[in-house]
């Protein structure tokens, strides 16, 4: 995959023959079932996000060379049915014992939603952190992603608590203000001492 020519070009498969296909296959998807794999920086990966971020609105497509950067330095997971790739999450977890992980962005292209995938990419994200707390923001419009995210603290026995603003550091829960976000916590049974959180009045 040419990094620089798929970057220097509006998104959209008039530009860009694998975009084309890419779309023709999520019209095809046969299967419900899917596969989550770790993305791998410098393998093409850093595309097919920015493909599926151009399907995710309000998720904004970023340039290859910084979902490269996204994927080598946090983690980030996608979701694939068959050979088509059709989800993704970005997720980092925080410096300090205390600090929860935070997930960034969960985003499961049209065709491939309300089959479970936006809870599974969820649910790799936080095995891969069982002690910690959960941190992460919403825009206040976004009815699917708050709902998400509240079944998926329900799915582990927690509950989705609003915090103020400005609790976490937008870098780290991945915003910009001025976007109508909330922030939330889930907090888990047995989480590492100290969580850093404050109640919402
Ligand atoms: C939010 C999103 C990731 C959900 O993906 P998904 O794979 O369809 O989610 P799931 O199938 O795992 O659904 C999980 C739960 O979310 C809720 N949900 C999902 N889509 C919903 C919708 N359109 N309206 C209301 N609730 C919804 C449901 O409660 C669902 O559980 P249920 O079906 O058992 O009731 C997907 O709609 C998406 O990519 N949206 C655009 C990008 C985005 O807003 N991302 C989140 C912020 S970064």
């Amino acid at each position: 995959m040419d990094e620089i020519r798929s970057d220097s070009y509006p998104l959209h498969p008039a530009f860009d023959p694998d975009l084309a296909a890419w779309l023709t296959s999520l019209e095809e998807l046969t299967s419900s079932e899917f596969t989550i794999r770790q993305a791998t920086a410098g393998s093409g990966d850093a595309r097919w996000m920015r493909y599926m971020q151009g399907a995710c609105e309000p998720i904004t497509p970023q340039p290859e060379s910084k979902n490269n950067k996204t994927i080598a330095g946090q983690l980030v997971y996608f979701a694939t049915i068959g050979a088509t790739q059709v989800g993704f999450s970005v997720s980092m977890t925080g410096t300090a014992a205390s600090d929860p992980v935070f997930i960034q962005a969960v985003g499961v292209v049209g065709t491939a939603r309300g089959r479970g995938i936006g809870l599974a990419l969820m649910r790799t994200v936080v095995e891969q952190a069982p002690h910690r707390n959960i941190a992460l923001a919403t825009q206040n419009d976004n009815l699917a992603a708050r709902r998400m995210n509240e079944r998926f603290a329900a799915s582990i026995g927690a509950e989705l608590r609003r915090v103020n603003l400005g609790t976490f550091k937008d870098a780290d829960l991945g915003i910009r203000r001025g976007l109508g976000y909330r922030s939330w916590t889930i907090e888990r049974s047995h989480p590492t001492a100290d969580s850093a959180t404050t109640r919402m009045e």
